[in-house]
């Protein structure tokens, strides 16, 4: 049994959550920041100012919310990267301080490795043993997981995130931050084949992505005809370009869960809120005859629980981290090889 508060900070989300071991969520507070809209994407250093306005708020509602008192936790857990790192200092020296203060384990948490624990949080009676796709806003990648703590590194992008492709043509498209929701809600009214984009070619036994050519033949085709933005048009070309990238998604997804022994398939992080992607796998995994864990929309994008859930683990595995412990901007999570062929 273990009570574990969870803090996430390392974007534009502040986040409080109590979880009961690491699958009941007691309490859950979100508070997505307002303020970058006026400028089109997340600006760092006003990400970090909210933070501070708001997190020990949050914090607070999170343990009102679930009823218990502080003395009832059994440790404090923080992304402490990779991420924003302004914003991931203001969450990591809260939990720190609360930890401290009350004379239990700080858990550090790997930002990616909280993503994996949503799926273990939403399927708590699955092997935590399947072939992920983590895609979010800063990350693309197809992860073999072993077991808990065990990740091979079976396929990545070569330029952009997804999730930034999605967002850099909602931009383009005159859409508001953030626009990956955009894109999926306007892209529903569309014609997916109307635009055929062709897919990036890499090497034939390659699982990795590349998602600048999708992008820059959207900025082109816009370039060519403004047209394509018409009221009428602009459903057409987001559902075009998000059919190119589903499909990629989930072809690498496939070729992957082909070449691992795991026996599940898993799809989270941010862009794993997607409609259209998660219709895309639960058609391919229902073709592969494979169990499909994917956590619901809530739990994909950034938020607390997925770090309590990982807390939790963290917990059993006296995995403390020590007082000093810092945050990164760029933390890679420890595969155990490569490449599955590898
Ligand atoms: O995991 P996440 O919340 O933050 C990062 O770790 O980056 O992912 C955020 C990304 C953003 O690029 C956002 O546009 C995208 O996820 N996203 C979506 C949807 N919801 C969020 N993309 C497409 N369709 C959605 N429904
Ligand atoms: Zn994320």
């Amino acid at each position: 049994m273990s009570l574990i508060l969870g803090v996430e900070t390392s974007c534009d989300e502040s986040s409080a959550a109590v979880v009961r071991d690491g699958k009941e969520i007691l309490s859950h507070i979100i508070l997505s920041q307002d303020i970058h809209r006026v400028y089109g994407g997340v600006v760092p250093e006003l990400a970090s100012r909210e933070h501070i306005r708001t997190i020990v708020p949050v914090v607070r509602q999170a343990m009102d919310e679930a009823g218990i008192s502080k003395q009832d936790l059994d440790g404090v857990a923080a992304t402490v990267g990779p991420g924003l790192i302004g914003s991931l200092v203001v969450g990591l020296s809260t939990a720190r301080s609360y930890a401290w203060a009350l004379g239990i384990p700080f858990l550090p948490i790997h930002h990616l490795e909280a993503h994996l624990y949503a799926v273990k949080l939403a399927c708590p009676d699955k092997p935590f043993r399947f072939v992920a796709l983590i895609v979010s806003g800063g990350h693309t990648e197809l992860v073999e997981v072993r077991g808990e703590g065990r990740y091979r590194l079976l396929g990545e992008t070569r330029d952009d995130a997804a999730g930034e492709a999605f967002d850099k043509v909602a931009k383009m498209a005159g859409l508001p931050y953030p626009g990956g929701p955009a894109v999926d809600k306007l892209a529903a009214k569309g014609d997916p084949s109307r635009y055929p984009f062709t897919r990036a070619r890499l090497e034939k036994d390659s699982l990795d992505f590349s998602f600048s050519g999708i992008k820059t033949a959207v900025r082109y085709a816009i370039r060519d005809d403004p047209g394509l933005l018409s009221d009428e048009n602009k459903p057409h070309l987001l559902a075009s370009f998000q059919n190119s990238v589903v499909g990629v998604l989930t072809e690498n997804a496939r070729r992957a869960f082909r070449r691992s022994d795991t026996g599940q398939l898993a799809l989270c992080g941010g862009v794993a809120a997607n409609t259209r992607l998660r219709a895309s796998f639960e058609e391919m995994a229902a073709g592969e005859g494979v169990p499909l864990l994917v956590p619901p929309p809530v739990l994909c994008t950034d938020n607390a629980a997925m770090v309590a859930a990982a807390g939790e683990s963290a917990f059993a595995a006296a995995r403390f981290a020590p007082r000093n412990q810092g945050a990164f901007a760029d933390l890679p999570l420890p595969f155990e090889k490569k490449s599955i062929n590898a």
